[in-house]
């Protein structure tokens, strides 16, 4: 049945304005034909947060190539997400998620990593090149894991200013 004086609808008005005018132009969106999903694309966009105004039926949301923060904290990952497509991804954090294995070269998606937060996993061991290729990186936090012991050369090529280890 049809309704044309829906709340919903007119809710999604004003935000839809609110969003134009406090984000300038909304992303453009086309039916993924494949996936059978409205497709938003947000790429590229020089966003630094998370565009509110987007189509309610929103299936797919890309948002790669922008100044976004990934921020994952307090979910139960138990391994590292896939974290292609974000070449610019500065700040990531995954802290307090039930993370127990880093593989070698986890992190060689996104290399212009400066902060990476790994506090209150279960790690227990790290391989060598964990962090391999993160010349950028300045925060590491490790703390509140189930670490005994850091391998040699897991600090190789990193240039870090601060390093925790607490807990
Ligand atoms: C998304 O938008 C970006 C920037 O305009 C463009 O380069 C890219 O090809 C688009 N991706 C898709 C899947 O449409
Ligand atoms: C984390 O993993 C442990 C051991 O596998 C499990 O007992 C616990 O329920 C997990 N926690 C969450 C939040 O999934």
């Amino acid at each position: 049945m049809l309704c044309p004086t829906s709340p919903h609808l007119a809710l999604l008005a004003l935000l839809s304005v609110a969003g134009a005018v406090g984000q300038g132009e909304p992303c453009p969106s086309k039916m993924n034909l494949i996936k059978d999903r409205l497709q938003v694309n947000c790429s590229g966009q020089g966003l630094s947060v998370v565009p509110l105004a987007l189509p309610r039926n929103t299936g797919i949301l890309l948002l790669s190539t922008n100044r976004l923060e990934l921020i994952l904290s307090h979910n139960a990952l138990e391994v590292l997400p896939t974290l292609q497509g974000l070449p610019a991804l500065t700040r990531l954090t995954l802290a307090h998620n039930n993370i127990s294995e880093l593989l070698p070269g986890a992190f060689r998606d996104v290399g212009k990593l400066t902060e990476l937060n790994l506090r209150g996993n279960q790690l227990r061991t790290l391989p060598e090149e964990a962090f391999e290729g993160l010349a950028g990186l300045k925060d590491l936090d490790l703390s509140d894991n189930a670490l005994e012991e850091l391998p040699q050369g897991l600090l190789a090529g990193l240039e870090l200013n601060t390093l925790w280890l607490s807990g």
